[in-house]
């Protein structure tokens, strides 16, 4: 018995040598030690050995098993090892390869110079009110003493969505419905955007304005261009020179566009100032007394003046942008370059 339990042995680690996958070792271990495997039928038949022998034959069986145990386990073991090392040749990755960067957002352009002008106007004084973009005809052209027949009041020139109400084409109806609800003193900034239905090289049916408004007793003229020349000089650098040009607006009176001196070509003549020296910034005015008379205040008691600016404009000048639809591709490359 013993020697067949020798062969046994030496059977089942030749075979297991030759087992190559986990399913062939798996094989050998049924085989030998499986519920009606070779050693549990040798192990049965311990009847059959003599009573002398059998402590010496029971031992040698439980060798047997542990030494077929301990070499089927590392066996296993060896096998999920180089399963394991296959994945990882076949999934290798290039560690060298560069990696993807993480790009990173900018505030836009026109929402930076917005900032910086409200902020400006807020050092010397003014708080920022808003009004409604979908705006009533009253309060776009009516308030502001902007006669029916005007040329902007066209259908080419402003987006109507019913006969009374329209996008409003700039920021100034705000003067009104805040002279609506509060007395004088004034001094409010209105930044927001507006619609025109252009669209060229420096026009889109969308763009933004700031709008402001000063009304207190005794504000002249004079008031206006210093502050606007403060403003300007802040903007555009202390150095910076202005002219104030008559000009007509239905709501002020006297009205003026304010000019600064070619930020491109000093006042030499370029492209971008169409060789006059002068680039236009803004228009501007005392309140006209027909608009105080339409929000109640007494235009023999008060005065002030007004103004709205493009952002826009002030925005391509100031970092030289020479075509307006750059800023509503919302492409991140035109973005993060300022
Ligand atoms: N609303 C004018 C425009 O869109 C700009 C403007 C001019 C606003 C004179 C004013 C002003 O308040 O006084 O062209």
């Amino acid at each position: 018995m013993i020697s067949e339990l020798q062969q046994l042995e030496k059977d089942a680690l030749a075979e297991l040598a030759g087992a190559a996958t986990e399913e062939q070792i798996l094989a050998v271990k049924t085989k030998y030690l499986g519920r009606k495997g070779l050693l549990t039928g040798v192990l049965r038949n311990i009847a059959l050995v003599p009573d002398a022998e059998k402590p010496i034959f029971g031992k040698r069986c439980n060798e047997v098993k542990e030494v077929l145990n301990g070499k089927i386990d590392s066996a296993l073991c060896l096998q999920s090892t180089r399963k394991k090392e296959d994945i990882l040749l076949k999934e290798k990755i290039d560690v060298t390869l560069p990696g993807r960067g993480v790009f990173c957002g900018r505030i836009h352009p026109i929402i930076q110079v917005r900032r910086e002008i409200c902020s400006i106007f807020a050092s010397f004084g003014f708080s920022v009110v808003e009004g409604p973009e979908v705006e009533l005809d009253y309060y776009n052209f009516e308030a502001l003493n902007i006669p029916q027949d005007h040329p902007a009041r066209d259908m080419q020139d402003t987006f109507y969505i019913e006969e009374d109400v329209v996008l409003r084409t700039h920021t100034s109806p705000v003067q009104i419905r805040t002279m609506e609800k509060m007395k004088p003193p004034v001094r409010i900034l209105s930044p927001g955007r507006v619609y025109r239905p252009d669209s060229d090289i420096s026009h889109t049916p969308m763009f933004h304005q700031v709008e402001g408004l000063l009304v207190d007793r005794g504000v002249t003229l004079g008031d206006l261009k210093g502050i606007l020349t403060a403003f300007l000089r802040k903007v555009f650098g202390e150095k910076t020179i202005l002219r104030f040009r008559p000009s007509f607006f239905p709501f002020t009176e006297p009205s003026a566009e304010v000019d600064i001196r070619c930020v491109m070509c000093s006042g030499r003549g370029c492209r971008v100032c169409k060789q006059s020296g002068w680039l236009e910034i803004l228009g501007s005015g005392m309140v006209d007394p027909a608009v105080f008379r339409n929000v109640g205040y007494d235009p023999e008691i008060y005065t002030g003046f007004a103004f709205g600016l493009g952002v826009e404009r002030i925005a391509m000048l100031k970092y030289g942008i020479s075509d307006i639809r750059l800023f509503f591709e919302n492409d991140i490359r035109f973005v993060r370059q300022f």
